[in-house]
Parts: C-alpha cells; sequence; structure tokens
C-alpha cells in the first residue's frame, strides 16, 4: 500500500467512526433530521410508507411490511403479493436475529418433469404457490405493534389514489408492455394514461382492482388471499391459463419462522437466510475462505501488473479480485451439488465450517484460475434474468429489518390475476428443470433442487444483518439472482477488509462469479483505472463476460460504531429512496 493510500483510507475511515462522512450531502442532511428509524428502498413512495409507518409509532417490522405492501404498488417488476421472500429480522438490541421465510412452494400437481418440455420463462405453469402475504402477516403477527390493517392501508391508498411515476419504472412499464403483448391483463392493468403511447416521468399509475384487493387484505387478513375471494380469483385464473396452483395449495401454504446461518468473519457476526435460500451458506463459505488470506496485502505492488493505479478506487488489486473469484467459484460449486429445501434434502453441516474453508483455500491456486469444470465437470448453471428488490429498516428501538422478495424475473410469470391487479411469480424456473439433464448451455439437473410437490425451490436471495460485539452495524441485501450472494460480499469485504465507507462500500465496482458459466462479471470491465487488474486476471487464466454491467441494487442502512447512528444508503444503480 503506498502512504497516500494508506493514509487516504484511514482519513476515511476516521470520517466514517467519527460520522462525518456524508455523502451524497443531499440524501445525508435530511438523515440528520431527527426521526424514529430509516427505510431504505428502491421506490419513494414506498420508502415514504415505510417511514410514515415509524412516525406513528411502528416497529422497524410493522414499516417494513408496510414498504412491501407499497412497494407491490409502487415497483411492480419485483414489489410483490404474487411472489415470496425472506426477511431477516433482529427483534432488539442484545437478540438474536430471526428469517421469516416466505419462499414459493411448487404447487401439489407438479412434478420432477413438469418444465421439462417447457422452456419459457413466462404463463401459467412456471407460478408456484405465492409466499409474501403469508410472510408479511408472520412477521407482523410476532413483532408488529400497530393493527395489520393500518400497515396494509398506506398501500390500498397508494393503488386506489395513484403515485406520481418516476424515470426508473417508466422505462420498466415501456419495457414489460413492449415485451409482453400476449398479456392482455398486464396491457389493460399498465397501459400508459389516456392519449398516451408510453409512461413518463411524472406520469400517474392508479391500479383500482389492486386497491380493492389490498382493501380486502387489510380489512379480513391474509386468509382472504389463502382462502377467500382472492383466493378464488387467483384459482379462476391458474384454471383459465392451465396454470397449477389450486386451492388446497393456497390453502395449505404456510411461511416459516427459520433459524438464520450464522458466521464469523474478523470479528463481525453475519446472519444471513437459511435454505431455501442459497444466501446464508455460501455467503459464509466465501468470508470463512476470506478470511484465511489477508486482503488489502499486495497494494504495495502498485504500479505493476494488475495493481490498483493511481487515481482509480483503491480496488481490486489483481491478487485481491483473484482471491475473491475462487471463493465464489467453490461457494457456488457447493450450492449446485447440495442446496435446496431443507424439508426435502439433507443439507451437508460442514459448508459453512471454518476447517471446511481451509480446505478449500489450501486449494486456490494463488497465480492461476482453477477452471470451474475442474471443480465438478458435470453440473453447469444458467444465468439469472433481473428483477428482486431489497430494502432496509431500522426503528428507534433497535429493531432492524433486511427484507428481499421477488417475483422472480421482472413481472413475474407476466400473469396478472385478472380483476385482482397484482402479478404472480414464475419462481417455478428456480428449480432444476430437467432432472439428471446438464448441459454445457446451462441447464442443470441436479437432484437437491428438483421439483417435487410443495417444495420451495432454491434462492440466492441474501437479506443479510452484520453485527459487531452484539450491537447492530449493517443491514443489507441486493437483488440481481445468484449475484446478490456476491454483491453482499463485495460489500462487507469492502467495509471490514478495506475499511471503506458505506457510501464507498457500495458505490465501489461490483464482482461475481457464479462456478458456472465460468466467466467474471466484473462491473469495471471497461474502466480504464482497472485496465491493467483485468490484463492480470486475464493471464491468470480468468475469463470476463463482456456484457458485464451494473450488479445489484443494494439499499443499505449503516450503523455509525462511534455515535450508533443509523445512515441509509440508497444504491445509485437503478434508483433508490431513503
Ligand atoms: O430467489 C432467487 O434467487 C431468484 N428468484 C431471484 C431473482 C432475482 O434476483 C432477479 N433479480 N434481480
Amino acid at each position: 500500500m503506498t502512504n497516500s493510500t494508506r493514509t487516504r483510507r484511514s482519513l476515511v475511515a476516521l470520517a466514517w467512526m467519527l460520522g462525518v462522512l456524508v455523502a451524497p450531502a443531499a440524501a445525508e442532511d435530511k438523515a440528520a433530521q431527527p426521526a424514529p428509524g430509516l427505510v431504505v428502498s428502491v421506490s419513494e413512495p414506498a420508502t415514504d410508507a415505510g417511514l410514515a409507518t415509524l412516525r406513528r409509532g411502528g416497529s422497524a417490522v410493522d414499516a417494513a411490511v408496510a414498504t412491501a405492501f407499497a412497494l407491490a404498488v409502487t415497483w411492480p417488476s419485483a414489489g410483490n403479493l404474487g411472489g415470496g421472500g425472506f426477511m431477516m429480522i433482529l427483534p432488539g438490541p442484545g437478540q438474536k436475529p430471526v428469517c421469516v421465510e416466505y419462499r414459493e412452494t411448487a404447487p401439489g400437481a407438479a412434478t420432477p418433469r413438469t418444465l421439462a418440455d417447457y422452456p419459457r420463462l413466462d404463463g401459467h405453469l412456471v407460478c408456484g404457490t405465492p409466499g409474501t402475504v403469508a410472510g408479511l402477516a408472520l412477521a407482523h403477527g410476532r413483532y408488529g405493534t400497530l393493527p395489520w390493517r393500518d400497515v396494509v392501508m398506506p398501500a390500498a391508498r397508494l393503488a386506489r389514489e395513484g403515485f406520481v411515476v418516476d424515470r426508473a419504472l417508466a422505462g420498466s412499464l415501456n419495457r414489460v408492455l413492449r415485451k409482453s403483448p400476449k398479456f392482455a391483463e398486464l396491457q389493460r392493468v399498465f397501459a400508459p394514461p389516456p392519449g398516451k403511447k408510453k409512461w413518463q416521468p411524472g406520469d400517474r399509475l392508479v391500479q383500482p382492482d389492486l386497491a380493492r384487493t389490498l382493501a380486502t387484505i387489510a380489512t379480513a387478513g391474509p386468509a382472504a388471499f389463502y382462502q377467500g375471494p382472492i383466493a378464488e380469483q387467483i384459482v379462476a385464473e391458474m384454471r383459465a391459463g392451465g396454470g397449477l396452483v389450486s386451492k388446497a395449495d393456497l390453502a395449505g401454504y404456510q411461511a416459516r419462522l427459520r433459524e438464520p446461518i450464522h458466521g464469523t468473519y474478523r470479528g463481525y457476526d453475519v446472519f444471513g437466510p437459511p435454505p431455501p435460500s442459497s444466501g446464508g451458506i455460501c455467503l459464509v463459505e466465501m468470508l470463512n475462505i476470506l478470511e484465511t488470506f489477508r486482503l488489502g496485502a499486495d497494494e504495495a505492488g502498485a504500479g505493476g501488473p494488475g495493481a490498483i493505479q493511481a487515481g482509480s478506487p483503491r480496488r481490486w488489486s489483481a491478487r485481491d479480485a483473484h482471491l475473491v473469484i475462487e471463493a465464489m467459484r467453490r461457494a457456488f460449486c457447493d450450492r449446485a451439488r447440495y442446496l435446496g429445501d431443507p424439508d426435502f434434502v439433507r443439507i451437508p453441516a460442514h459448508l459453512t465450517d471454518k476447517q471446511y474453508a481451509r480446505k478449500l483455500a489450501a486449494q486456490i491456486h494463488l497465480e492461476r484460475a482453477t477452471p470451474s469444470e475442474t471443480l465438478a465437470p458435470d453440473v453447469p448453471m444458467a444465468p439469472e434474468p433481473p428483477a428482486t428488490t431489497h430494502f432496509s429498516v431500522v426503528d428507534g428501538n433497535g429493531m432492524a429489518v433486511a427484507n428481499t422478495y421477488t417475483l422472480e424475473n421482472s413481472y413475474g410469470c407476466r400473469v396478472v390475476v385478472r380483476g385482482a391487479g397484482f402479478l404472480l411469480n414464475n419462481e417455478m424456473t428456480d428449480f432444476n428443470r430437467i432432472p439428471g439433464r446438464t448441459d454445457r448451455k446451462g441447464l442443470i439437473g441436479t437432484p437437491p433442487n428438483q421439483i417435487a410437490p410443495g417444495k420451495r425451490m432454491l434462492s440466492s436471495q441474501t437479506p443479510t444483518l452484520v453485527l459487531r460485539d452484539g450491537r447492530l452495524v449493517l443491514v443489507t441485501g441486493s437483488p440481481g439472482g445468484r449475484t446478490i450472494i456476491n454483491t453482499v460480499l463485495c460489500t462487507l469485504v469492502n467495509l471490514v477488509d478495506y475499511r471503506m465507507s458505506p457510501r464507498e462500500a457500495l458505490d465501489a465496482p461490483r464482482l461475481h462469479h457464479a462456478w458456472l458459466p465460468d466467466k467474471v462479471h466484473f462491473e469495471a470491465l471497461k474502466d480504464p483505472g482497472y485496465a491493467a487488474t483485468v490484463a492480470r486476471l486475464r493471464q491468470m487464466g480468468h475469463a470476463f463476460d463482456p456484457r458485464s454491467g451494473k450488479q445489484g441494487d443494494a439499499h443499505t442502512i449503516a450503523i455509525n460504531p462511534t455515535t450508533g447512528r443509523p445512515v441509509g444508503l440508497a444504491d445509485w444503480r437503478i434508483t433508490g429512496k431513503r
């Protein structure tokens, strides 16, 4: 490390410790106003719904539930009633985090071959039994303080009265309308305002059907969704379109309270979601591998091949990027081999052991990439299309929520339940589609994640809580399919090893490798500041995905360790509000 790098790094760390690092300025200024907590999400009206809930005396979970219902209105590509997700909750200072798991399940009529001859990502057949409403109700029942109605109604109002569409949402709506001409209900519900061909920022989106659905959930409770009139609408939609979700599937759906995966990393306690998410296990496995190395150790070589160059951000050096990629490669290989719904498959306990990580670390060649296929040649994996959403909440009493939920693809299976105004997921495509069939194009057919009735499909969602000495320091997570786990990893490594401020840690270019395809996704691939690093990594045998673009959208809250003050950090990559 050069002296100037070291000095700058120390100053950044010191500034953060003292609570004076405020960027971007406008956003941080607002945080200075006394507030009973913070909400950071991708959508301004949804964040506002969460903040209003905190102001009314609600807990972080009340605010999270209000935000989640609001996102179903204001961020329809991923915010949802018809999908599922994972909510990590720190109930209060000194308490143990818990995970509310509300992943979708395969319908009772599904078989391992249900999708074998159905290559599409949309349509009724790829829809699993939705978990979101049950999950939010479970979280609220345990940790909410306001009446259920009060946390659902703000979303119903947003749907009924409408809200102003921003640039990101206008673009997203225009794209889905262009790409999904055959989904008539979607075209009707999200049609641009009368007289317009396209959505523009500033237009108003009003969703009367969704408003009615939400008002029913608010007044009649979650049973309306799983057994009552909304269940009937879902089943009618399934019948009309050849989907499998039945009355019995809906009536039998249960969200679960699960014990999080817990790991440690250089003195920090990291809590992530357990299976059926792969997020917690893979994150801890990667951190354990990386803990056996000293990251940041080679910056003395500045100017040499692959070193961080003057004027560029302090990372990635080729050596550290190599180690991180190799850790990712190994954890993702284990993901494909071992992980699935724990009610159906036995998950080996050693995956999060430090000793196992040492063994994997010892197999990493320091100068050469390990070809992925040599780790397990038979199990390639498919790339993941985008759209999920993550938000973070803390309240004034030390309760914190990291919530990631999804419809899987952007706008799920594109089916809007007729008359009910909400989209259904295409989460069944997260199962391994064709049993026993693996190919180089990206299909995997390994047993742990094959379809079975009632089984939960494997997820990568990684809402994460980080504590130090029992005190909360970070609430984070991201969308992005398999990149999710690596986005969280990058944030943690940036904070812990590179001592970046939270803002820097979120902004720094991210890396992703998922074992297969054997390609590194690197946000800064085309940044001249990283040309030498990329060249050195290529020499070592790493191949890069030429389409490397933005990775993730990690709406995060960091707690200043000195002042105890939470700071909201919206990710710049899509849009965001805190
Ligand atoms: O649960 C999962 O891992 C995926 N269905 C998430 C998909 C996703 O994140 C797409 N995102 N941007």
